[in-house]
């Protein structure tokens, strides 16, 4: 089998050569959902390249590129986004049982749908993590990223998640990050962890300085 596709190999990707695909060669569907700006794409751009050093292959679906490609033309029904949600999933499942780490970035503001997704991908053999990215409205709104919460209230947008349009938080999420209330880098690093404890993804090797043998410190000798 072939290298895996990897943006930006480091030390990690060069080592071994069964670094193709993830442990046993079946793929996950790391699945993030929570309001618009909670920080479900940085989250999964942040990912993906890490990922990518512990040997995976890896895709991922954010619901804005979705949008303009294979959901292009939706709206924001409860129909139309069911039809986008069923759709990555699809594609999610695809993915995964081909041996890819695949992370999804969209809203997913209806449990039923999810709840569809995981149905088929664990169904297909594929591990489904669910990662509910917990920030309040107040949260999305303060930060506002793309302007969308004040184009909203000022009536500009109808239907938008979170003020008149119903997001249903998941029941029993894998992982749960309060993106409001720990950094970026906090939540990789128990996303990572956790995915390291199903065993979808090979430890880090041990850091270099740790691993490498030392002089003492001069105020370990005295
Ligand atoms: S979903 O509901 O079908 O999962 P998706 O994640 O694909 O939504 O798209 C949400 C993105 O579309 C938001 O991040 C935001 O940029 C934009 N958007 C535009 N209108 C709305 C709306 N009414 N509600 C939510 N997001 C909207």
């Amino acid at each position: 089998m072939g290298a895996p596709h990897t943006d930006a190999p480091g030390v990690l990707a060069t080592q071994g050569t069964e670094s193709a695909g993830v442990t046993g060669g079946s793929g996950f569907v790391l699945w993030f959902t929570g309001l618009s700006g909670a920080g479900k794409s940085t989250l999964a751009h942040a990912l993906a390249p890490v990922l990518r050093e512990r040997g995976c292959r890896v895709e991922v679906l954010d619901g804005d590129a979705v949008r303009t490609n294979l959901s292009k033309g939706l709206g924001f029904s409860r129909e139309d986004r069911d039809t986008n949600i069923l759709r990555i999933g699809f594609v999610a499942n695809l993915l995964a049982r081909n041996g890819v780490a695949v992370i999804t970035a969209a809203i997913s503001p209806y449990r039923a749908a999810r709840d569809a997704n995981r149905r088929l991908c664990e169904g297909d053999g594929s591990a489904f993590v669910e990662a509910y990215v917990a920030a309040t409205v107040e949260e999305c709104e303060a930060r506002d990223v793309k302007g969308l919460y004040a184009e909203a209230r000022a009536g500009q947008r109808i239907a938008f998640t979170g003020l008149d349009d119903p997001y249903e938080e998941p029941a029993a999420p894998e992982l749960v990050i309060p993106s409001g209330r720990e950094t970026p880098a906090a939540s990789l690093g128990r996303i990572l962890a956790y995915l390291e404890e199903r065993g979808l993804i090979r430890p880090a090797h041990p850091c270099r300085d740790r691993s490498s043998p030392q002089s003492p410190r001069p105020e370990d000798s005295r």
